[in-house]
């Protein structure tokens, strides 16, 4: 009877291993409709965002991600943050994926993360996405003018691990501003999606990552912990639609899950994802 019980044990935990297991190497491809009132866009631009690789590898040379984008049609990329750990000293994992969007020969755009901040080896890591034509966006403007005619202004927000959020505030601020008046839409990028109280009423559209989901899902509630906002975090997952009451304007935010994990190594019910935004 006692062996009957202890395997029986063994073999829940061996079923548990594997279902978390799936939960942490399954990636999902996630495609979702942003609608800002805001925004000026007739034809919607097509947005690749990934975040939070956290150095992570997905199959060899990454081809569990790189087959599930070569069906998309996107066009830009956007990297919010934390693509390698702060513990991350070999960067292989996130160069296939450098290598695979060079060769897609989109726009490709990256802002920190608190782990690049937190990171020695990040100069060099710097440098690397720059070797392959990545352009990084903290406290930076880049308006892209699609082949359609519209035009888009991408701002990016420094992490405060690189830059504080009191010095790039002001700066992100002015960029906003004058993208809001250029062009059709305004996205800012930011790694922590806490910032959106700050920014809504100032752009069309945040894209933002760091919270992993909340790394464990539960029906009905949502994420159970993310790094700066703890536990049940507000912003742990998917659309958020702000306004600011004096001037009217309205703010939309998605918060991806991300890929990889760092301080709590598990996901569960929250699949990594390459999120695919129409945004209108
Ligand atoms: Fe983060």
């Amino acid at each position: 009877m006692r062996k009957t019980v202890l395997l029986l044990r063994m073999i829940l935990l061996m079923m548990f291993l594997v279902f978390l297991s799936i939960n942490n190497n399954y990636v999902s491809l996630n495609e979702v409709e942003i609608r800002s009132t805001q925004s000026n866009l007739e034809i919607p631009v097509k947005v690749l965002h990934i975040s939070d690789l956290h150095g992570k590898l997905f199959s060899t040379k990454q081809r569990k991600l790189t087959l599930m984008m070569d069906r998309l049609d996107y066009d830009v990329v956007v990297m919010t943050g934390d693509m390698i750990d702060k513990k991350t000293d070999d960067f292989m994992p996130v160069e296939f994926l450098l290598q695979y969007f060079q060769e897609r020969g989109k726009p490709t755009f990256f802002i920190t993360g608190n782990h690049e901040g937190a990171n020695p080896l990040y100069p060099e890591f710097q440098n690397l996405i720059e070797e392959y034509g990545v352009t990084t966006l903290d406290n930076q403007k880049y308006t892209l003018n699609l082949e359609n005619g519209q035009s888009v202004s991408f701002v990016g927000l420094s992490d405060p691990n690189i830059v504080s959020f009191q010095e790039s505030q002001p700066i992100v601020d002015e960029l906003l501003s004058e993208a809001g008046e250029q062009t059709d839409t305004t996205i800012l990028l930011s790694h922590r999606p806490t910032f959106m109280p700050h920014f809504t009423g100032k752009t069309d559209v945040i894209l933002s990552g760091h919270s992993h989901g909340g790394q464990i899902r539960l029906p009905f509630i949502g994420g159970l912990i993310s790094p700066g906002e703890g536990w049940f975090p507000k912003y742990d997952y998917g659309v958020f639609e702000e306004t600011f009451v004096e001037n009217n304007r309205q703010t939309v935010m998605y918060v991806t899950k991300g890929m990889g994990n760092s301080i709590i190594p598990i996901r569960l019910f929250n699949s990594p994802e390459v999120a695919f935004l129409t945004i209108y």
